[in-house]
C-alpha cells in the first residue's frame, strides 16, 4: 500500500456554521510506536461506535495526512483495496459496521518533519506536538477536540539512544526486547482529545519534587531536560508547586493524575503545551538560571508553567468542541495565569505590562488586514488563529464578567462551569450561560464580544455642576469598521470610574442618580456602558472632580477624554488607581511625544515640555514603596506605541523625538537617574523575587537614561556593570546600551567577549542575536545578513528565527521600514524559506510586511511588492490564507 495521490486546490475555509457531531466515537485509543529516526512504525487499535446523535448511514471518515498506510483491518479482517478510500487528508469507510475495532499501521518520518508538528526529532530526541491538527500527521483518527477517548499507548526505542520513553498519564508495564531494545506502556484513564497526546523519547534526565493535593494525594512532579541543563530547572519547579497551591485556593481545582512531568525541547512553534500529565516546553520557557535568563526570563516561565497547568482543568478536563472555540480555553487561561502572576509579583506591574502588550500588538491586529473576532467564523489553516486576539482580547473578555459579576459571583459561575461540563467537549456559549446563571445578568449584548472584531472607541466627556453638587459623565461607544466586518453593533462594557477631588485629591463618594446605575455599581464596582451614548449623573459632589476611567483597563477599548497637560500631572500624583497613575503618565507623555513628532515632520526646533521634565522630577525624588511600579511609570511609551497613535506612521520622526524626549530627561535630571541608580544596586545573591526584580528594572532604567547622552560618566557605569558580571538581567541590559549606542570601541569587545563564553548556550546565543540587530545604527541590516550566517544560527529552529529575524522586523523600526526596502526585502526572503520548512512560523513572521496601509505611499508600495513577490510562490495553506488577506485589506 502507498501514499495517497496529490490532488491540487486552492485551500478551503471550514466554517463554524458547517458544524457537525462526529459520525463515530473513539471508546479507547491503543498505540503502539516502534521509533526510528526516519521509518517510525505507529500502529493504532481504535474502539468505534456511532454517535448517538449521529444518522446511521453516514460513513467512517478518519484525518491522516503524511502517512504510509501499511495494514488496515476492522475486527481483526484485512480490508482491501476497494473497501477503503485514501486520499491526501482522509481514510474513508463507506459501509461501516455500527461498533468496530479498527487496526492501522502507517510508517510516518519524523526526522525529515521540519513543519514541528506530529512527531517529530529534536536534537535526537523524539517528540510531538499535536494541536490543534497534529495528531493527524502520526496515525489515521478522528482528529477533532469533541471526540475525547482514554488512551493507552505503548513506546518502542533502542535501549541506549532512547533510554527514557514518556506519554500521558501512567507507566504501567515495561520491559526488554530483542535488538537492545525496550518498552514502556502508559495509560491515561481520564478521556482526552487526540490534540492532548504526547510521547517524548531521548537521553533525557530528570528533577523530582512532589506536591500532596488539597484532599491529601500525594503528586510526582518531574521535569525532564538534556544532561547539560539540569541545573536550570528549580524556578520552574517552584512556579509549578505554587501554580497547583493557587489553583486550589483560587478556584477550587486540584490535580487529577498521580504524576505530572515537564519536558524541555529546542526545536518549538510555540511557549508550551498543555498534553495532560505530559506538558512540553520549548526550552526557553522552562529553563532558567542567574547567569544565563533575565529577570524577565523567570517571570515567563512562571507565567507558561502556570498557564499549562491551568488548562489541566480550563482546556483539559472541560475542552472545546471544536476550534473555533479556542478563546473557550485559551482566554480563560491566560485570564487565570494573568491572576496568578499578579498576586505572585506586583499587581499593578503585571496590570500595566499586560495592557501595554494588549494596546501595542492585538490592537493593531484587530484594525489590520488578518483581524477576527474572538470567535472566527471560518479559517482556513487554524493555527493561524492562535493570535493575540484569541489569548490577550479572550482574556480581556472573562475580565469583563468579573468586573460585571464580582469576584464571588464570577467564582461560582467558574463552578458551576467545571461541575456541569467536567469531561466534555463544549462552546463558549456554555460558558457565558453559567455566568449568567448565577448572576441572573442578560449576557445576550455581552455575546457580541465573541463574534465582532475591532476595538471599541469610547468619547468621553464630563460636565460639574457647582450649584447642584453634579457631574455628568456622558459616554459616546463607537467600533471602526473592519476588514471582515463593515456593520458594528454597541457592545456591553464595564467602566470602571472614579472621581478624584481636585482640591483634596482624594476620591470623591459616588453616588449615582440612576437606581439601576447604582445597583450595577454595587454589584461589581463599575458603569455598564450598554448603549451608544449614555450619561451618568453623580449627585452630591461639593468639590469639583477630575475623572479616572476604564481604572484597571476595565474594559479593552480606546477612551478618548480631552485631558488637559495639568490635569493628567495631578492624576499622576494621585490617582489611587495604580493602572491610571501609570496611564496619565504616558498620556502625558504622548501629548508632548505629538508636539515633537510633528516639530520634526516640520523641520522646527524641538522643543521640551517642560511639564514633563516636572512630572519625572517628582516621580524620582518622590519616595515610593512600588518601585516596580516606579519603573513603569518612568518608561516612556513604545515606538509601536507611539506608531498604533499616529493615522500615518513616520517610524524616523517618532524615532526622533522619543530619543529627544528620553535625552532632555536624562539632562534635566541627570543627578535624580544617578541617585536612583546608586540607591538600587544590590549586593546579595541574584533571586528572583519581586523585591529585586522591582529594584533591577528601577536601575536599569535610570541606567538607560544616563547612557542615553552618552557621556563618560553613563558609559562607565554601563561598562562596570557588563564587567561586573552579577546576572543576566544586568549584563544583559549594560551590553545592550552599549552595543545599541554609537560606541563601539566598547561595544566591539564586549559583545565578542559575551558571544565566545556563551558560544555553547543556544538561548543565551539568542539573546546575543537580539540586541544586536536591534541596534538603531543604520548597519542593523548588514548584521542580520551576516548573523544569518553564524554557526549558532539555523532558519530550522523557531527561537533562533525569532530571536534573529523577529527581534529585527519588529523591535528595529527604523532599519526594518529603511526607504530601499532592504529590510522588507530580507522578510520575504526568509518567508519563502520558511514556507517550505515551517509554514506555522513562517505565517507569523510575515505579520510587520501585511501592516502596509499604515505608511506612507511609497514604504506601501515596496511591502506590497513583497508580498505580491511571496503570493507567486508554491504556498502552504498557512501563508496563502495571511497574504491573501494582507493584499485584498
Ligand atoms: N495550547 C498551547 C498553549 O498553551 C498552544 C500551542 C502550543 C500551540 N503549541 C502549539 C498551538 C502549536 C498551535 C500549534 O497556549
Ligand atoms: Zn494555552
Amino acid at each position: 500500500m502507498s501514499q495517497a495521490a496529490p490532488t491540487n486546490e486552492k485551500p478551503q475555509p471550514t466554517y463554524l456554521s458547517d458544524y457537525q457531531p462526529p459520525a463515530f466515537r473513539v471508546t479507547h485509543t491503543e498505540l503502539k510506536f516502534d521509533l526510528d529516526p526516519s521509518n517510525t512504525r505507529v500502529t493504532a487499535l481504535l474502539h468505534l461506535e456511532r454517535h448517538p446523535d449521529s444518522d446511521p448511514g453516514r460513513p467512517l471518515t478518519l484525518n491522516g495526512e503524511k502517512l504510509s498506510l501499511q495494514r488496515i483491518a476492522i475486527d481483526g479482517q484485512e480490508l482491501q483495496e476497494g473497501e477503503y478510500r485514501l486520499d491526501e487528508k482522509s481514510l474513508t469507510i463507506d459501509n461501516p459496521p455500527e461498533r468496530m475495532r479498527l487496526e492501522t499501521e502507517v510508517v510516518v518520518d519524523p526526522a525529515s518533519n521540519t513543519a514541528l508538528q506530529g512527531l517529530y526529532v529534536s536534537n535526537g530526541m523524539f517528540c510531538t506536538q499535536c494541536e490543534a491538527e497534529g495528531f493527524r500527521r502520526i496515525t489515521f483518527y478522528p482528529d477533532r477536540p469533541d471526540v475525547m477517548a482514554t488512551f493507552a499507548t505503548t513506546v518502542i526505542g533502542d535501549k541506549t539512544q532512547l533510554p527514557v520513553l514518556l506519554s500521558n498519564g501512567n507507566p504501567v508495564e515495561r520491559g526488554e526486547l530483542p535488538n537492545g531494545k525496550h518498552f514502556v506502556t502508559w495509560e491515561d484513564p481520564h478521556p482526552k482529545p487526540s490534540y492532548l497526546f504526547a510521547l517524548v523519547a531521548g537521553q533525557l534526565e530528570k528533577v523530582e519534587d512532589h506536591f500532596t493535593t488539597m484532599s491529601g494525594r500525594e503528586v510526582l512532579l518531574q521535569i525532564w531536560v538534556e544532561p547539560q541543563n539540569l541545573d536550570k530547572t528549580e524556578h520552574a519547579m517552584r512556579s509549578l508547586k505554587a501554580s497547583m497551591k493557587w489553583d486550589e485556593e483560587t478556584y477550587g481545582r486540584e490535580y487529577d493524575l498521580d504524576r505530572f512531568m515537564i519536558v524541555a525541547v529546542d526545536d518549538f512553534n510555540m511557549g508550551a503545551m498543555e498534553n495532560k500529565g505530559l506538558n512540553i516546553f520549548n526550552s526557553a520557557a522552562v529553563l532558567t538560571h542567574p547567569q544565563t535568563a533575565t529577570d524577565a526570563a523567570f517571570q515567563r516561565v512562571e507565567g507558561v508553567v502556570a498557564h499549562e497547568y491551568f488548562h489541566n482543568w480550563s482546556g483539559n478536563r472541560v475542552t472545546c468542541r471544536d476550534w473555533f472555540q479556542l478563546s473557550l480555553k485559551e482566554g480563560f487561561t491566560v485570564f487565570r495565569d494573568q491572576g496568578f502572576t499578579a498576586d505572585m509579583n506586583s499587581a499593578p506591574v503585571k496590570r500595566i505590562q499586560d495592557v501595554s502588550f494588549l494596546r501595542t500588538a492585538q490592537f493593531a491586529e484587530d484594525s489590520g488586514p488578518t483581524a477576527h473576532p474572538v470567535r472566527p467564523d471560518h479559517y482556513i489553516e487554524i493555527t493561524n488563529f492562535y493570535t493575540l486576539t484569541i489569548y490577550e482580547k479572550g482574556s480581556e473578555i472573562v475580565r469583563m464578567l468579573r468586573h460585571l459579576l464580582g469576584w464571588e459571583t464570577f467564582r461560582k459561575g467558574s463552578d458551576l462551569y467545571f461541575e456541569r461540563f467536567d469531561g466534555q467537549a463544549v462552546t463558549i456559549e456554555d460558558f457565558v450561560g453559567c455566568m449568567a446563571e448565577v448572576s441572573g445578568l442578560d449576557l445576550d449584548q455581552f455575546m457580541r464580544w465573541y463574534s465582532q472584531a475591532g476595538t471599541p472607541e469610547i468619547d468621553a466627556s464630563g460636565d460639574y455642576d457647582y450649584a447642584k453638587g453634579e457631574y455628568h459623565l456622558t459616554l459616546r461607544q463607537r467600533t471602526p469598521a473592519t476588514a471582515d466586518q463593515p456593520d458594528k453593533q454597541p457592545l456591553h462594557l464595564p467602566v470602571k470610574v472614579g472621581l478624584v477631588g481636585t482640591k483634596s485629591g482624594e476620591d470623591l463618594r459616588l453616588t449615582l442618580e440612576d437606581p439601576e446605575d447604582q445597583a450595577n455599581l454595587d454589584k461589581g464596582g463599575v458603569l455598564h456602558l450598554r448603549q451608544e451614548e449614555q450619561t451618568f449623573i453623580f449627585t452630591g459632589l461639593d468639590e469639583a472632580p477630575i475623572p479616572s476611567l476604564l481604572r484597571g483597563f476595565s474594559a479593552p477599548a480606546k477612551l478618548r477624554f480631552p485631558y488637559g497637560r495639568d490635569e493628567l500631572a495631578f492624576l499622576l500624583m494621585h490617582d489611587v488607581d495604580g493602572f491610571n497613575r501609570w496611564d496619565a503618565g504616558q498620556r502625558l507623555a504622548m501629548l508632548a511625544l505629538d508636539d515633537l513628532i510633528a516639530a520634526h515632520r516640520n523641520g522646527v526646533e524641538k522643543v521640551m515640555d517642560s511639564r514633563v521634565v516636572d512630572a519625572f522630577r517628582s516621580l524620582l525624588t518622590t519616595p515610593t514603596e512600588d518601585k516596580a511600579v516606579l519603573a513603569e511609570m518612568l518608561t516612556l511609551p513604545s515606538e509601536a506605541y507611539i506608531a498604533e497613535q499616529q493615522p500615518v506612521v513616520d517610524v524616523d520622526a517618532i524615532h526622533a523625538a522619543r530619543s529627544f524626549v528620553k535625552q532632555s530627561l536624562a539632562y534635566a535630571l541627570r543627578d535624580e537617574f544617578l541617585a536612583i541608580y546608586q540607591a538600587n544596586q544590590i549586593e546579595a545573591a541574584y533571586a528572583p523575587s519581586a523585591g529585586q526584580i522591582a529594584q533591577r528594572s528601577l536601575k536599569n532604567v535610570a541606567l538607560s537614561y544616563l547612557m542615553s547622552i552618552e557621556d563618560e560618566q553613563g558609559v562607565a557605569l554601563a561598562q562596570q556593570q557588563f564587567e561586573a558580571d552579577h546576572n543576566m538581567t544586568d549584563v544583559r541590559a549594560a551590553l545592550t546600551l552599549l552595543v545599541h549606542s554609537s560606541r563601539g570601541d566598547i561595544a566591539d569587545p564586549a559583545l565578542k567577549a559575551f558571544g565566545e563564553k556563551w558560544a555553547h548556550d543556544p538561548l543565551v546565543m539568542d539573546q546575543w542575536f537580539s540586541l544586536q540587530v536591534t541596534r538603531p545604527q543604520s548597519d542593523a541590516l548588514d548584521r542580520v545578513k551576516y548573523l544569518m550566517a553564524h554557526p549558532a544560527f539555523s532558519l530550522k529552529n523557531p527561537n533562533r528565527v525569532r530571536a534573529l529575524i523577529g527581534a529585527f522586523v519588529g523591535q528595529n523600526r527604523v532599519n526594518f521600514h529603511r526607504l530601499d526596502g532592504e529590510g522588507y526585502k530580507l522578510l520575504a526572503d526568509v518567508v519563502i524559506e520558511l514556507n517550505k520548512l515551517n509554514p506555522e512560523i513562517a505565517a507569523r513572521i510575515i505579520t510587520p510586511l501585511t501592516r502596509w496601509q499604515r505608511f506612507d505611499e511609497q514604504r506601501q508600495a515596496l511591502m506590497k511588492a513583497e508580498l505580491e513577490r511571496i503570493r507567486a510562490e508554491d504556498l502552504s495553506p498557512n501563508v496563502y490564507e495571511v497574504v491573501e488577506k494582507a493584499l485584498a485589506g
